[in-house]
């Protein structure tokens, strides 16, 4: 890892999820999401019971914690009381109640992330101080070993950037007509599979420099089960082939450039359990606790609405069409899933549950 890795602050940055409060926000427009926090908490406490290191150094005697990809709640809130809860009932119940320590409470995302909306609807009883911390979660973002728990849900799905050579007319990987991965051309999922590892190394390689010895990371990932084809993932598959069909259609029409449509691609990739853990093991500083799929029933997550899908797409549709297809093109999705929302059962898709404990050499 070179120095520049080491300290890159600037990491390419793309759109965050729709901010404000109106009815096509992501504040709104959510709740799929946590059913997630919802579905993962009694995991997460169980993690915490049986993880957490209660003598592991706290800076300043204050719980340091921070929800990376908090986007615009309420969903951090939730996850944030959650892990609170269990870390000081871990306290209480283990030691003497003079000894609970302060929390302080760190929501990041990126820069362009609504964080007036976050603030705004911070729980006004909350036992904890709060903090926005702005860039991405692929460089640094805290200093040297000043967190002792991370979590971070949904999150990490989100590529650094899209593939170069997916973007590239001279390459064996260039996209053409396309918008993902999703149909299994082998040169395409290869750039995205070797963006995703790249990625999630400099994500492990900040975090190893900024999680305390002893401290936790805890994730929820959108993915794969193992031995499931790429083909086979239902977001991949349906909501993203859908939007893909929708923005040529819309081509076709000449409603938007066909030039535009190939030049876009959805930055995320949906990794396997295996996949995880070989990149973790490659980083070598944390010790997997820690890193399943969970069942489809466990985790309840779905295939999109139209109105999540939108709350998440909507910037990057925006910056590469201009906002004024929104409406057409979303309805024509909301349209097409209702028709191919069969296909959702022969799809598969997992939240994988990690949690990872920062080694202390
Ligand atoms: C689907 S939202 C999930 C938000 C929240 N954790 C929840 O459960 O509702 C994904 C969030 O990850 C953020 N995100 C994506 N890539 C990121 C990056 N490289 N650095 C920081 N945040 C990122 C997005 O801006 C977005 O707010």
């Amino acid at each position: 890892m070179t120095a520049a890795m080491e300290d890159s602050i600037n990491v390419l940055e793309a759109y965050p999820m729709k901010g404000g409060d109106g009815p096509d926000s992501y504040a709104k427009n959510s709740i799929e999401q946590k059913v997630v926090v919802d579905a993962t908490k009694e995991l997460l406490s169980k993690a915490i019971k049986e993880k957490l290191e209660l003598d592991m150094f706290l800076p300043f005697n204050t719980f340091h914690i921070a929800d990376l990809g908090c986007s615009v709640g309420p969903n951090t809130f939730f996850s944030v009381e959650n892990i609170l809860e269990a870390v000081k009932f871990e306290y209480q119940s283990k030691g003497p109640s003079s000894e609970i320590p302060k929390f302080q409470v760190f929501f990041s995302d990126k820069t362009l992330n609504d964080f007036n909306i976050l603030f705004n609807y911070l729980p006004q009883n909350r036992n904890y101080y709060a903090a926005g911390v702005p860039g991405s979660f692929y460089g640094r973002l805290f200093p040297k070993a000043s967190i002792n728990f991370f979590h971070s849900s949904l999150a990490l799905h989100w590529l650094s950037r899209v593939p170069k050579d997916v973007m590239d007319k001279n390459s064996r990987a260039w996209n053409k007509g396309r918008i993902h991965y999703s149909n299994n051309q082998d040169e395409v999922l290869k750039a995205y599979q070797s963006q995703y590892a790249e990625d999630m190394e400099c994500f492990l390689h900040a975090r190893a420099l900024e999680t305390v010895h002893g401290g936790l990371i805890v994730l929820n990932l959108l993915g794969l089960p193992n031995d499931i084809p790429q083909s086979h993932h239902l977001i991949g598959n349906l909501a993203i082939d859908i939007l893909g069909s929708c923005l040529v259609e819309m081509a076709r029409k000449g409603v938007i450039s066909q030039e535009k449509v190939d030049s876009f691609n959805m930055p995320c990739y949906f990794a396997s359990p295996q996949e995880l853990e070989v990149i973790v093991e490659r980083n070598g500083c944390f010790s997997t606790e820690i890193l399943e799929a969970l069942p489809q029933h466990v985790s309840k997550h779905g295939t999109p609405s139209a109105p999540t899908f939108r709350a998440i797409t909507e910037g990057l549709i925006t910056q590469q069409f201009g906002e004024e297809i929104l409406d057409d093109l979303f309805s024509l999705y909301q349209q097409k899933l209702e028709e191919q929302i069969s296909i959702a059962e022969s799809k598969k898709s997992a939240v994988i549950f990690v949690v990872l404990k920062r080694k202390t050499n």
